[in-house]
């Protein structure tokens, strides 16, 4: 085959075209977000010019064809999109955005019009992006088709952006154009080419091999939907005669990157969180802490991934709560008992008597985003039957939203703005998730805790198609930057 432009010839082991590109050949823009369910589209690359999701096309198949992967692309065209994703902040964490580059270079090189905002977000409909809410996406599209030279970019302070972006995910977060091109530093990319893999062996335990294909074999794991269940709210609502209640099932945080971290022996384990903080769902991620132990048992660097089953099985969730609550803020809130979730309640809704409930689930975590106090200013909404602003607890930023004929309006004030792009980048990322969560988010898990849907694409996370507008008003404050787009959430999900 050709890749990259090259002549290469490689031996078929009967894998995927993602794992002869990155086991094998070990290209690293190309991302494995839930292989082999082929659902996130974080693998996308251009076989013969047309995008293909690469975790669910055979190698052989693409035997004497022309393989490209975002960074194959010609330096002016790759440079090209890297640039129109950096300035329209499209790119967060930027691990969905290779694949995405290669589906719109696709488009582009096929000549969609740069107005066809319509085919624009059908070819969107193969891939997720849990950060940018689409909407910045499209900016992107608009100014790398859009009539050339095209407008000067404002100039940008990058490193003032990096601190902005920081701020929003809680965690050491880059901004630049390598970054949509993939190149974060996600752990998995960073790991030495002849380090051994260790994947879950499916009893809590660690497979380990020389090759992933190797640990995935060991592990004799089959991944995949197990049911269609449906999202039920486990909780009963407490009684009484409220003037709104509301009732949430398990939501999974649906960040695209699956935990992984590497470690040489006697060593510190690289970051689980290289390049975003996972809306707070890595926090207490396992994979450094085995990555260090196995290091150390074999002598040897050892990569840690998890696949996406195991995300959804063993990761944490928002907790459910079924609450009712009248319009002087008094009610009663009953979540499934996480530590942490009574004082998080309390910080916004004192009124609420908080009752921690014993469910059989998957674990949950008062780290995800706005996690109990997004649950209770919603239900305290509803009860005063008004809008207002609301301020985050814990950072001190406040944020107000309304839906006006079908498009969601948002302001926020969070201090120095530091970097406006990447500000409204994420308000923008956080209207789509509050918006997703109200409106079709929810785990399928039976009596007996156990989660039963464990596909990407089963969570519920909005589509492109179905977003609607966003926009995002930056309000300009005194004092030091603040985390913004959690207030930025709780607001819209509360107008929602
Ligand atoms: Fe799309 Fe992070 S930028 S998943």
């Amino acid at each position: 085959m050709q890749l990259e432009g090259l002549q290469v010839e490689v031996p078929d082991h009967g894998g995927s075209l993602l794992d002869l590109l990155r086991e094998s050949l070990g290209l690293r823009s190309p991302k494995d977000g839930c292989s082999p369910q082929g659902q996130c589209g974080c693998c996308t690359v251009l076989v013969d010019g047309q995008p293909r999701v690469a975790c669910v096309t055979p190698a052989r198949r693409v035997a004497g064809r022309s393989i490209t992967t975002a960074d194959g692309l010609p330096p002016e065209i790759r440079a090209r999109w890297a640039d129109a994703f950096c300035a329209t902040g499209a790119s967060q964490c930027g691990f969905c955005t290779p694949g995405i580059v290669c589906r719109l270079e696709g488009l582009r090189a096929k000549g969609t019009h740069a107005d066809d905002h319509a085919t624009v977000e059908q070819a969107l409909l193969a891939h997720l992006c849990r950060c940018t809410g689409w909407r910045t996406i499209l900016d992107a599209w608009d100014a790398a088709t859009g009539p050339s030279p095209g407008p000067a970019p404002r100039p940008r302070d990058l490193p003032a952006a990096g601190a902005r972006a920081t701020i929003e995910s809680g965690t050491s977060q880059h901004v630049g154009p390598e970054v949509a091109l993939g190149h974060g530093g996600f752990a998995d990319d960073t790991a030495p080419a002849d380090a051994l893999v260790a994947v879950p062996d499916g009893t809590g335990g660690w497979a380990v091999g020389e090759t992933l294909t190797d640990a995935r074999a060991a592990a004799g794991k089959v991944q995949g939907r197990r049911t269609t269940l449906a999202a039920v709210p486990p909780l009963a609502l407490p009684p009484g005669g409220w003037a709104a209640v509301l009732r949430t099932s398990w939501v999974e945080p649906a960040y695209l990157e699956p935990d992984a971290s590497w470690c040489v022996p006697g060593g510190d384990p690289v970051s689980a969180l290289a390049n975003g903080g996972a809306f707070g769902g890595k926090v207490a991620s396992p994979v450094g802490a085995a990555a260090r132990q196995l290091a150390d048992r074999y002598g040897r660097a050892v990569r840690v991934l998890l696949d996406r089953e195991t995300v959804v099985e063993r990761g944490p969730k928002r907790p459910p709560v079924a609450a009712g609550a009248d319009a002087d803020g008094r009610g009663w809130l009953r979540v499934v008992r996480t530590p942490g979730i009574a004082a998080a309640v309390a910080a916004v809704a004192p009124r609420l008597v908080v009752e921690e409930v014993d469910q059989p689930g998957p674990p949950t975590s008062v780290a995800l985003r706005a996690a109990g106090w997004a649950e209770a200013v919603v239900l305290l909404t509803g009860a005063r039957g008004a809008l207002a602003p609301v301020l985050d607890p814990w950072s001190g930023a406040t944020a107000s939203a309304e839906i006006v004929d079908g498009e969601v309006r948002v302001r926020v004030e969070a201090g120095e703005i530091g970097d406006e792009t990447v500000l409204r980048s994420y308000c923008t990322g956080a209207a789509h998730m509050a918006l997703s969560w109200v409106t079709s988010e929810g785990l399928a898990v039976d009596e007996l805790g156990v989660v039963h849907d464990r596909t990407i694409r089963s969570f519920g996370v909005l589509r492109a198609v179905d977003t609607p507008p966003i926009t995002v008003e930056v309000v300009p404050g005194d004092g030091p930057a603040l985390r913004g787009s959690d207030a930025a959430f709780v607001a819209v999900a509360a107008a929602a």
